[in-house]
């Protein structure tokens, strides 16, 4: 038999059975699975996020809340819980980086599906140009626009630093109300966060405040982890390789075959589900903190 606390499904202490050291104690927030944990995805319209919010389902889900400013987030949702045969995710239509817009989620799928202990922030866009180019046409020197660089921070840097913070904040308040200070060890991990990084994060010309965002997700991860420890949270960041999603498939089929592939050991695009699973693999092993590259070998050109 399974019990509920809000809304976070304990599994059961198993009679006579020896707790190895990789199990959580018994009654304690088991963050070795997705099952019967609650997520936030944010970009969840895209391809990474489809792609998560379907293994995710799989993996047992027990609520989703799948965020995007496109309205073909509903259907994902619907997509999803056809796929699952159960209702598991509500999609969120709305702009990541609106405060109101995101707590209202985080208030929503709380009260809907119990306390998020999983926050993926993964919507970005790219705004690509080189830093300093020459008009062709007038012989011109052109310096990348700052409100296109401030863009690019408001929706890839600060807005999922946000809703990861929040994230955060939702486990703090849960724990503080069942007067918990101090996490320790024997509760379980309480929660994780995976941030959305990229290849580009080592620098590559022409994403002068896309890989400048990308490159910032690093510090935040880790300072917010310092942090969130303090309740249980772990934060880490992915950096994908060239994934087949609509981002990169509007580089065009040409820029892939020829300046994209050739640098990727692979020989190919990433699957979404190869950055999905990856993922799951980060929220759900301990082990693993910092930073996970899942870049198909890729290798810039010099
Ligand atoms: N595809 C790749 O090769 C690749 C590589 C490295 C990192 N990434 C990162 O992975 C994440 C997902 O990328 P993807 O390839 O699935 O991209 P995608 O373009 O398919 O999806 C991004 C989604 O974010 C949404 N979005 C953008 N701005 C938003 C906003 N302000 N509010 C709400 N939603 C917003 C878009 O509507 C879109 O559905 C991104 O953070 C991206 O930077 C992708």
């Amino acid at each position: 038999m399974k019990s509920s606390i809000g809304g976070v499904i304990e599994e059961p202490a198993l009679d006579n059975h020896k707790v190895s050291p990789f199990e959580e104690p018994s009654g304690a927030v088991n963050m070795q699975t997705i099952k019967g944990h609650v997520a936030v995805i944010t970009g969840a319209a895209g391809g990474i996020g489809h792609a998560l919010a379907l293994d995710m389902a799989r993996r047992g889900a027990a609520g989703m809340a799948l965020v995007d400013a496109s309205e073909r987030v509903a259907q994902v949702a619907r997509d999803v819980n056809n796929e699952c045969g159960r209702q598991v995710a509500i999609s969120y239509g709305g702009d990541t980086t609106d405060p109101a817009f995101r707590q209202e989620v985080y208030a929503d799928i709380t009260k809907k599906a119990g306390v998020p202990r999983i926050c993926v922030p993964a919507a970005a866009i790219t705004k690509d140009a080189l830093a300093v180019r020459i008009d062709k046409q007038t012989g011109q020197v052109v310096v990348y626009p700052v409100e296109d660089f401030r863009k690019v921070v408001e929706i890839n840097m600060i807005a999922p630093v946000y809703w990861a913070i929040e994230l955060v904040a939702a486990v703090a308040k849960d724990r503080t109300s069942r007067g918990l200070k101090r996490w320790q060890p024997e509760e379980g991990l309480q929660g994780a966060v995976v941030f959305l990084g990229s290849i580009a994060s080592v620098g590559n010309a022409g994403q002068i405040s896309y890989s400048s965002t990308k490159a910032g997700l690093e510090g935040a991860a880790s300072t917010l982890m310092a942090e969130a420890m303090y309740y249980g949270v772990r934060c880490s960041v992915i950096h994908p390789g060239f994934t087949d999603t609509p981002m990169v498939r509007a580089l065009g089929e040409e820029y892939i075959r020829t300046k994209v592939l050739p640098q990727t050991q692979l020989k190919r695009l990433i699957k979404p589900e190869e950055i999905a699973d990856a993922i799951c693999f980060m929220i759900t092993n301990a082990a693993v903190s910092g930073e996970l590259w899942a870049d198909a070998g890729w290798r810039p050109a010099t």
